[in-house]
């Protein structure tokens, strides 16, 4: 391909906008407020960049990636694996499935003020999830795993709700998560073939 043609074109052109730019009377008071405007904007996406390299801002999934069209397929997220798991150590992990229009699976029991690392994945369009008086609010990106740990501050029935336009059904795609009081919460048994954790 040849790239001499083109950086000429661009040149060209650049070369035009400036010109007509400077062609335009603009009035001092306005320069003033344009320039103002500029050095506002420009200072906000400065914090944002900084605040994002020294806070390690990142997506909430980390950008960690699965293929939406086959999880059934998928170690972590088949069906055996949905839901809540408990490991060695005793850390809480729930693994969900959204699709149109529902949460899979339909209900779990989870502990109250423990930490729960909450897996979601999509399995077809964009959901999001809310689940109020907790900080999950994610969207669930098809293709990425959006990961978010959260404690339940007392037990209750807590809404999931999803909160990203999906279809026409969109409205009608809720579930619930009953809080357990963590003295009166067992962790689900599971037989030992899918139990446990699969990660490999
Ligand atoms: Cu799923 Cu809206």
């Amino acid at each position: 391909m040849q790239i001499e043609p083109i950086k000429q074109k661009c040149a060209l052109v650049m070369r035009d906008v400036c010109s007509q730019l400077q062609a335009i009377h603009i009035d001092h008071l306005e320069r003033k407020w344009i320039t103002i405007s500029m050095l506002v904007i420009g200072l906000f996406v400065g914090i944002i960049t900084v605040d994002a390299f020294f806070h390690g801002v990142n997506p909430p999934s980390k950008v960690e990636t699965v293929d939406s069209a086959s999880l059934h397929l998928n170690k972590e997220f088949a069906e055996d694996n949905l839901g809540v798991q408990v490991d060695e150590k005793g850390n809480v992990t729930v693994r969900m499935v959204a699709g149109r229009y529902a949460f899979f699976p339909k209900h779990i029991s989870v502990p109250a003020e423990t930490p729960i690392t909450l897996r979601w994945v999509s399995m077809d369009v964009l959901h999001g999830v809310h689940i109020p008086m907790t900080n999950m609010s994610t969207m669930i990106v098809p293709g990425y795993v959006a990961e978010i740990t959260t404690t339940f501050p007392k037990p209750g029935e807590y809404p999931v709700l999803c909160n990203e336009y999906c279809g026409l059904g969109h409205n009608h795609m809720w579930s619930n998560i009953s809080v357990i009081a963590k003295e009166d919460w067992t962790a689900p048994v599971k037989s030992p073939a899918n139990g446990g954790s699969n990660n490999e």
